[in-house]
């Protein structure tokens, strides 16, 4: 069951907060091409006849895998069989998938699914594979294919283990786009009750601006697509502190013609600190991603996928109450992280990616 967002008179069962000015990146006769229209978050409401076909589907997956594997090669495999499974059990939910790793949509969010913790397992990964091939870093929680984020009060600032809010941002930015997350795939667990996930599709933050001023958008995009900026290395991928990456720009432009994001709000810099316009329009770029998002509580029994590179994701501050998320990496090939790492995966080393993007003399 899918529900489009631009329909204001359609309901949802997801929890969804619309942003406050909400219609007016809605609005088909601003100029921007047809990237920037459409309907780009899904949502998608399991109802109890496929929750059923669900439990079945990942109970006999177990069943041939002898169990819940420990190795992440394994659990690779499991995953790509279980999508298999998937898309002839629950074609409907495997086709809205597909649509956000293709491109056609940019995020989804999916309700209704069995929460038991083995059948949820499997279902994490079937429906992380549809979004892309699943891997992680060796160096970011625990070296796990299926992440578990969960806050600690000494967790620092803006990364998963950090219980105060997680600012706008772009996962792995600092990271070359081959070897890069393309999709994050998240399913809840435990969440306090209010405390949202947000995610702002890049196309509805480049209309806005648009509305708002159609020249001074036009130079923003010149000016973020140009490497006039840097991107600080995540200290959650194991990398260190201060390093930083070479110039690089925050938008440009996909091999399938889509822009396409990186943007770590409060781990980006201008090259020159004098930049003043670079910075002016970081900050417009922000403002607007801030204005258009959507926001989703990721509960037991929802999962929630977006693409990395055509938005960007916050979270609120978690006060109180306990948080458990799964979180999955997908990309659309493994490929460039072979190649950038030679390892086989589906585990990698961040230490050659670091080395490959990190500026000598920041
Ligand atoms: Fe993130």
């Amino acid at each position: 069951m899918q529900q489009d967002k631009s329909d204001p008179n359609q309901s949802t069962t997801s929890p969804v907060r619309k942003a406050a000015n909400d219609n007016s990146y809605f609005d088909p006769t601003i100029p921007g091409g047809a990237a920037l229209r459409g309907d780009r978050v899904l949502f998608h409401f399991v109802d109890a006849v496929s929750c059923e076909t669900l439990e079945q589907l990942a109970k006999g997956v177990l069943d041939k895998f002898g169990g819940w594997p420990s190795d992440p090669v394994q659990q690779r495999k499991l995953g790509k069989h279980a999508k298999r499974e998937l898309k002839s059990g629950v074609p409907d939910l495997v086709s809205d998938l597909l649509k956000v790793r293709h491109g056609t949509a940019d995020a989804m969010h999916v309700t209704g699914l069995p929460e038991e913790t083995n059948i949820a397992r499997v279902l994490m990964l079937a429906m992380s594979r549809c979004v892309g091939d699943i891997y992680n870093f060796a160096g970011q929680n625990g070296g796990e294919l299926i992440m578990k984020l969960v806050p600690k009060a000494d967790g620092g600032e803006n990364n998963n283990a950090a219980p105060g809010e997680f600012a706008m941002h772009s996962d792995d930015a600092a990271i070359p786009r081959d070897a890069r997350v393309h999709c994050i795939a998240l399913m809840g667990r435990k969440n306090p009750p209010g405390v949202a996930t947000h995610y702002a599709p890049l196309s509805w933050a480049l209309k806005k601006m648009a509305s708002e001023n159609g020249n001074k958008a036009r130079r923003a995009l010149q000016v973020l697509s140009v490497p006039r900026f840097q991107f600080a290395f995540p200290i959650s991928l194991g990398a260190g502190e201060g390093i930083w990456t070479r110039p690089r720009p925050i938008i440009s432009m996909g091999p399938d013609r889509r822009w396409e994001i990186s943007f770590p709000s409060y781990n980006t810099r201008t090259v020159s600190p004098s930049d003043t316009e670079g910075k002016e329009m970081m900050a417009w770029l922000l403002r607007s991603l801030e204005a258009v998002k959507i926001s989703v509580e990721v509960q037991p029994g929802s999962f929630f996928a977006f693409s990395n590179l055509r938005g960007t994701h916050s979270r609120d501050n978690i006060s109180g109450g306990d948080r458990e998320i799964w979180r999955t990496y997908g990309i659309e090939s493994l490929a460039g992280l072979r190649n950038l790492t030679g390892e086989h995966g589906p585990i990698f080393p961040i230490e050659p990616l670091v080395k490959l993007a990190a500026n000598d003399n920041a």
